[in-house]
């Protein structure tokens, strides 16, 4: 009788142990979700970009891409509609050059090689007529062979960037930006600089809610909240 005493109570003990360590799991689940931003619920700008005005620039390739075969809209395009629409900007724009880059992946890195190389300022197609007005550029790319894009570069030097905030983003093989970013300012003459937001082009392809979820998480990181 004692020994099964002792074995009921042990096994009560193990029991409420169990419980215990259940309701600490929960607890940081949920601590973690309210950081993260849920997309089903409408999202709030930051404090210190309320009466901003908001531009999403990209540059994007369609064509065939690395990992992805040929590709009717390109990753850095996906990511950049998924900004405008989760920060609610005034534009997007799409930053495409005067001679369209090759559809062929081979042609396209021997050509990006070469422009990379020469220092190239491919001549742009497209110009922002308002650029006066905005006060915040999301500036989106495909990285170049650990770069940004030479047409990229021909864009930040075409404007007046004095008081506005660049943030950029951009895709990759890999998920994270390469640290050219942060010669931007050099670039852009005047502006200043946020964190930005790298993911990989493979993942935005093939799984678009997912990457929206991300783009999401990093915008927490700029201050938006629910
Ligand atoms: C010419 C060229 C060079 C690339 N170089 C790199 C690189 O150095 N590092 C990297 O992570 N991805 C590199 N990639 C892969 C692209 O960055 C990736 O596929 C990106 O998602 C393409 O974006 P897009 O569809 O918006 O053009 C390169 C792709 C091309 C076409």
């Amino acid at each position: 009788m004692k020994k099964i005493l002792v074995l009921l109570c042990a096994l009560l003990t193990l029991l409420s142990i169990g419980c215990r360590s259940t309701g600490s799991k929960e607890t940081e689940s949920t601590h973690t979700d309210s950081a993260a931003l849920d997309l089903a619920h409408s999202i709030q700008s930051p404090a210190d970009f309320a009466d901003k005005h908001i531009l999403v620039a990209f540059f994007s390739r369609t064509g065939e891409n690395f990992e992805v075969g040929f590709i009717e809209k390109g990753n850095t395009h996906i990511i950049a509609e998924q900004i405008a629409e989760l920060t609610r900007a005034d534009q997007i724009f799409e930053i495409k050059t005067v001679a369209p880059y090759p559809v062929d992946y081979q042609e396209m890195t021997k050509l990006a090689k070469e422009e990379q190389a020469a220092n190239a300022r491919p001549a742009l197609a497209t110009r922002v007529e308002d650029m006066d007005s905005y006060d915040i550029v999301y500036l989106g790319y495909p990285i170049w062979y650990q770069d940004l894009p030479m047409p990229v570069y021909t864009f930040l030097e075409s404007y007046d960037f004095a008081g506005k905030t660049i943030i950029p983003f951009c895709t990759g093989s890999g998920n994270a930006m390469t640290g050219k970013e942060a010669d931007i300012p050099l670039f852009a003459k005047g502006a200043a600089m946020r964190t930005g937001f790298g993911i990989q082009g493979k993942l935005v392809h093939s799984n678009p809610v997912q990457a929206k979820q991300e783009v999401a998480d990093w915008l927490v990181s700029l201050g938006y909240t629910n």
